[in-house]
């Protein structure tokens, strides 16, 4: 018989600008490239996190895991560096990152993964805005 596992997820939230460029570009191509995210002096996002984790739920609780450790993690490791921040300029771990949300859901994933033990983290979702989002699984990940 096969343990069943099932995915588990939590969602955070913050708040925080960004400048989108690449000191590489002139001034005109980063403007054409990342248009008002490129705004000199940045621009604020309502960010909203979704965590999935997986695993076996065990049988004495019923959980794959308290939701609540994965809540204190991420506010550990994530939001409290990033809420009310400027990403360009106030957080050590995103120096030197264009703070894409591509490249932002990497950088997460790269501080949250190895806190992982028993359940495994799956999927890290980050939306910008309630309409554009992005999913990473890891390296290599399908
Ligand atoms: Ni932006």
């Amino acid at each position: 018989m096969s343990t069943p596992w099932v995915y588990v997820t939590r969602q955070l939230h913050f708040n925080a600008a960004h400048r989108l460029f690449n000191p590489a570009f002139s001034d005109e191509k980063n403007d054409r490239v990342f248009g008002k995210c490129n705004n000199v002096n940045g621009h604020g996002h309502n960010y909203e996190i979704e965590i999935t984790v997986f695993g076996p739920v065990d049988p004495e609780t019923g959980y794959v895991i308290d939701l609540k450790e994965i809540k204190d993690l991420a506010e550990e490791v994530i939001i409290q560096d990033c809420d009310h921040r400027h990403l360009n300029l106030d957080v050590p771990w995103l120096r030197g990152i264009n703070p894409t949300a591509e490249n932002l859901v990497i950088a997460f994933w790269n501080r949250l993964n190895p806190h992982f033990t028993s359940a495994k983290l799956f999927n890290i979702r980050l939306y910008e805005t309630p309409r554009n989002f992005v999913d990473y699984r890891g390296p290599h990940a399908g």
